[in-house]
Order: C-alpha cells, then structure tokens, then sequence
C-alpha cells in the first residue's frame, strides 16, 4: 500500500526521480508524473492501464506557464482563464513542442488546467516542471476524489499519495476546446455551462462520439461501477427488480421500501454543488456492499446537474453485463 501524507517536499523528490504521486485536486484525484519525462509519463498509462490513444491533461501552478507549453491562445481562452482558474476546468489548445508526443496522443492540442487545490498550487510552484495527471483509478473506473479512494485502486503501484482531504468539487473538470474563437464543450464538468456562457456567451456542446472521440471522457462506457447500474424512476425499478438485492443511489430522498444501510441520498438539501461531491463516494461504496444492482435517479439538469446526468448515463452503460 502507499504512504498517505502531507509532505510537499517528499511528493516533489519522488516526482523528480520519475515517479508517480497521487495528487489532490478541487475535482478529482489525480495520478501525477513529470509531464515533460516520457518515462514518468509512460509510468501513468502503465499504471492506470489506459490506452495509450487517450491524451493527458497537464496541470501548471498559473496562467502565465501556459505560454511554455501552448503556440496560441485564443481570445475566448484568455477570458475563460482569467475568469476560471485556478479551477475545474481545461483548455485544448495548439500545443508546443515542448510536450511530448505521448502526453496528447499524437494530437495537435494539449489540454491544460491550473487546479484549485491549495497542496497542489504549492507543490507545482515547487517544481521545475508541469504535470500530467489523469483521474487516479484504473481506466473506465469511478474517479477518486479522497485518499483512501486512490489507495484502494492503485496503492500497490505508486509509494505515496499527497493527502488534501476530500475533493470539493467531486467531479472532473469541464473540458473546453477552440475551432478559430468558437469554444465547444468536449466534457461536462465542475464547471457549469451557465457559468461558461456568462464568460463566452453562446457555446457549443460535443459530447459523444463514439468512434476515434477526442476525449475518451466521452466514451458511452465510462466512469463505471462494477456492479450494474440502472437508471430510471426508483419506485418504478423498484415494481421491477423487488427491494431485497437493490442498493439505491437518489438524489434527495430514502425509499422506506429499502434497507437504509444500502442507500445513498445525494443532498437531502437539493443542493447540486453538494450532491456532485458526493457522488463517486458514494457510488464506490455502493459497488462494496452485498447486492445485485444499483437503482439510480437522475438529478434536475442544471447547473452541475448536467455533469452529474452524465456520469450517471455513462455508468449505466455497459457493454457486456
Ligand atoms: O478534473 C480533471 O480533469 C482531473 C484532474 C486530476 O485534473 N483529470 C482528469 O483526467 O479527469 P482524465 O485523464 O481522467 O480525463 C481527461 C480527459 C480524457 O477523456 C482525455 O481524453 C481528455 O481529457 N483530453 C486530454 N487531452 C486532450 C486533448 N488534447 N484533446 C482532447 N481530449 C483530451
Ligand atoms: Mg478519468
């Protein structure tokens, strides 16, 4: 298992010599490595056993870092930058060719991202380098967003993993890219679409596409449990599946037709920002206990609402039961 700890500097010595550290983000949890070593970078596709067509996101302490990194900065991206970061959500823009071929899959883009995470500010201003950090689980899993999430998955492949506590926002960054000036949507994320369109006005949204996607984020299957997950109306599913084998994930109401202790309510207040920090949590623990399936509802489609939608539409697809 991996040391969990507050060290900065044993985080920053271990990221030097080429290893990997779990890392603290406002979203989600993130596997870090040196985003300019191909050696560290190779480390995190390894260690997270994903495909090596699915680019990486880069994390830098501020905006004035990006111009090392990217030829061009388009006028939307500076104001969502100003406006945004430090924050949940990442820029595609032109890459140079400061970073390596591997960290974008070959893509001309690179995605960048100034995370809100106090530790992590603080450990990339230590270090003479960016880093690239996916989601610290196995590829196609629920995202971390504490600690203990990341040693459970992946605490026999790296040493240590930088304790910030649990993520705030709970839900990986929104990812936004430029044809010209036009900013499209590529993931829904932490950051809402109405807080992005105050900054851009209109902005278009892409979320799948299932051949050759530009984000994989977008894939139809992703961010699963292992058990399966059905989404629909909870006493409708309910009438069908029976209550003994169930485990409900809701957004703000226990079903007294259910065993409370395999039940998750979201927000018992209604309040979006509230249910999507609790969501991985709470769909890890559901995957743990002793049942069949899990029986979800969807949330109202605002705000964080939508990205909250999304992982629960793609954690309820699956190819092969
Ligand atoms: O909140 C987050 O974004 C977290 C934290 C750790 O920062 N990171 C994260 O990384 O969610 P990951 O690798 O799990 O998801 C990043 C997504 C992937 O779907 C990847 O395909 C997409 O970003 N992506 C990265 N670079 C890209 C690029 N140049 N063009 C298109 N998509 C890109
Ligand atoms: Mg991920």
């Amino acid at each position: 298992m991996a040391e969990i700890g507050k060290d900065i500097l044993k985080a920053k010595e271990l990221l030097v010599r080429g290893e990997l550290v779990g890392i603290p983000t406002e979203t989600v949890y993130g596997l870090a490595g040196n985003a300019l070593d191909i050696n560290s970078v190779a480390k995190i596709f390894q260690v997270k056993d994903r495909p090596q067509f699915d680019p990486l996101i880069v994390h830098v302490s501020d905006f004035s870092s990006v111009n090392l990194f990217v030829s061009e900065i388009p006028d939307q991206a500076k104001r969502l930058a100003k406006a945004f970061w430090p924050g949940p959500m990442t820029l595609l823009l032109k890459r140079k060719q400061t970073i390596p071929d591997l960290v974008t899959s070959g893509l001309d883009t690179v995605g960048i991202r100034c995370p809100n995470h106090p530790l992590t500010i603080q450990l990339l201003q230590s270090l003479p380098f960016p880093l690239a950090a996916p989601s610290a689980n196995p590829f196609g899993y629920i995202s971390p967003t504490k600690a203990s999430h990341v040693n459970d998955q992946l605490g026999s492949k790296i040493n240590y993993i930088l304790d910030g506590g649990e993520s705030t926002v709970g839900i990986e960054s929104t990812i936004i890219g430029f044809e010209a000036d036009q900013p499209t949507i590529y993931r829904l994320g932490g950051l809402s679409l109405e807080d992005i369109k105050s900054v851009v006005g209109s902005i278009h949204v892409q979320l799948h596409s299932v051949s050759n996607p530009r984000a994989p984020g977008q894939l139809a299957s992703h961010y699963a449990p292992t058990k399966k997950l059905i989404l629909g109306n909870i006493p409708e599913l309910l009438s069908i599946y029976g209550s003994s084998h169930v485990g409900l994930l809701s957004f703000q109401n226990i079903d007294e037709s259910v065993d409370p202790t395999k039940q998750r309510v979201l927000t018992s207040s209604g309040d979006l920002l509230e249910a999507a920090q609790n969501l991985f949590a709470s769909l890890r623990e559901l995957d743990q206990l002793n049942i069949k399936i899990i029986l979800a509802e969807q949330v109202p489609e605002i705000g964080l609402g939508r990205a909250i939608n999304d992982r629960l539409r793609r954690a309820s697809f699956r190819i092969a039961d």
